[in-house]
């Protein structure tokens, strides 16, 4: 169901308009639907049914401690990469024994925090990581509980920025090499081998590279029961493409269905790490029109919004939807570049988009929800947007509007004599 309507020529989101939250509250602003993301984690709670999982929501897409909690509430584990999302998770009441914890980078640090929280697993990277494990766990006298993350070398076919699974990606280890690591996983006093990990890349758009991905994973987990190791879950990474503009992915039920039927009778728990497919649609990003300009045979729309807002269209030249959030009857319609005010070319929000505007009026660009706030920064020392959350016809700050004291937290001169 689509959370976004034109009623009287005014945009909703759910039962609330984007015009009096803008007017409340200022732009930029991204604005969420408690009710889209909800209905998108419970599509996937719903869709395993009976079988044995556990949904880590992976909190890079959005780690708004609002949106984690309200995950959590609805049963949510989670998929972390730093000890910063870690104690995000913690802080909005996630459990300890639902956390997977990622990454090809732990520090010293973060292992250990993580090994004292008592999580549900790491998700181990390369022979070094999992040697380190070994030792800091060994060092605190708790056992850690691991899976190794596999590159089944199967091509997602999505942007190569955003693909993980082939063998030339800094991530996993190989799957023709693994076994020795288990056994040697095995051998070690203080590891405890959990599960199988993969996640071979984001925004796919087909359930064929997961399900390639799926069988390299059995194979790989019938061989390690050869060798006496016992496998207690699978988990499949996250991944599953969301629609930006024509893409058809599969629906959620559809996918975990397409999984379950793979894994037949097994006796495995799966765990999967979707981030984009629960919060992307669920959310927008408001903006004003600050200036219209006309350049050569180009125009342009410039905004307030920018790319240290939303960088997935400069990083990636990612298409977004935009539409007006008020319909303009005076205004004719005209091809511009969205653009924000930071000094790049690169900074754009959108392209050749045919909009009936004027200075003043407010646009809306959709599917911001994943991997925009989390991604954003004080590029062009530009305080971060506020975040609201809208359930039904109410709504709530979640985040307030960075001031510009914050932006100058923690620095100071240097002392005189320097
Ligand atoms: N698990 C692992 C180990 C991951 O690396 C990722 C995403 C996920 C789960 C969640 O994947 P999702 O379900 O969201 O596709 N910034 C990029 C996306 C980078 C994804 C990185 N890893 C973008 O804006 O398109």
């Amino acid at each position: 169901m689509s959370h976004f309507q034109r009623r009287n020529g005014q945009l909703h989101i759910d039962n609330v308009a984007l015009a009096d939250l803008a007017a409340e509250h200022g732009t930029p602003a991204y604005i969420y639907s408690k009710a889209a993301i909800s209905e998108q984690f419970l599509a996937y709670q719903q869709a395993m049914g009976e079988q044995s999982h556990l949904i880590c929501y992976a909190v890079k897409a959005n780690c708004s401690l609002a949106i984690l909690n309200l995950l959590a509430k609805l049963g949510a584990g989670f998929d972390i990469v730093s000890g910063g999302e870690l104690e995000r998770v913690l802080a909005a009441g996630g459990l300890p024994q639902n956390i997977v914890f990622s990454g090809v980078g732990k520090s010293h640090e973060e292992i250990t925090l993580a090994l004292r929280t008592g999580i549900h697993c790491f998700n181990v990277e390369s022979t070094a990581e999992l040697e380190r494990i070994q030792h800091i766990a060994q060092g605190l006298d708790i056992v850690a509980p691991i899976s190794i993350r596999v590159n089944p070398d199967v091509d997602a076919g999505t942007h190569p920025y955003i693909s993980t699974g082939l063998k030339e990606n800094k991530f996993g280890i190989e799957i023709d090499a693994v076994v020795e690591v288990y056994q040697r996983a095995a051998s070690l006093s203080h590891l405890s081998i959990k599960g199988v990990d993969c996640h071979i890349g984001s925004q796919l758009t087909e359930i064929a590279p997961f399900i390639d991905a799926m069988d390299r994973v059995l194979l790989l987990i019938d061989r390690l029961s050869e060798v006496g190791i016992a496998i207690e879950h699978l988990d499949l990474g996250g991944g599953l493409g969301v629609r930006y503009q024509d893409e058809h992915p599969p629906a959620i039920g559809d996918y975990i269905q397409a999984i379950r039927q793979r894994l037949g009778a097994r006796n495995l728990r799966l765990i999967l790490e979707p981030g984009r497919s629960i919060v992307a649609n669920a959310g927008v990003l408001l903006t004003k029109v600050e200036y219209l300009k006309a350049a050569g045979d180009k125009n342009f729309a410039i905004v307030d919004a920018a790319m240290n807002d939303m960088l997935r269209p400069a990083l990636y030249e990612a298409w977004l939807d935009i539409e007006t959030v008020s319909d303009n009857k005076q205004a004719k319609a005209v091809v511009y570049d969205i653009v924000g005010p930071v000094c790049e070319t690169g900074d754009f929000l959108g392209k050749q988009r045919s909009l009936a505007i004027a200075e003043g009026d407010l646009l809306c660009i959709h599917s911001c929800g994943a991997y925009g706030m989390s991604m954003s920064s004080n590029y062009n020392s530009r305080p971060r947007a506020v975040e609201i959350m809208v359930d039904d016809c109410d709504s709530h700050v979640i985040k307030t509007r960075e001031s510009r004291a914050d932006l100058m937290r923690g620095e100071s001169l240097l002392p005189d004599n320097h």
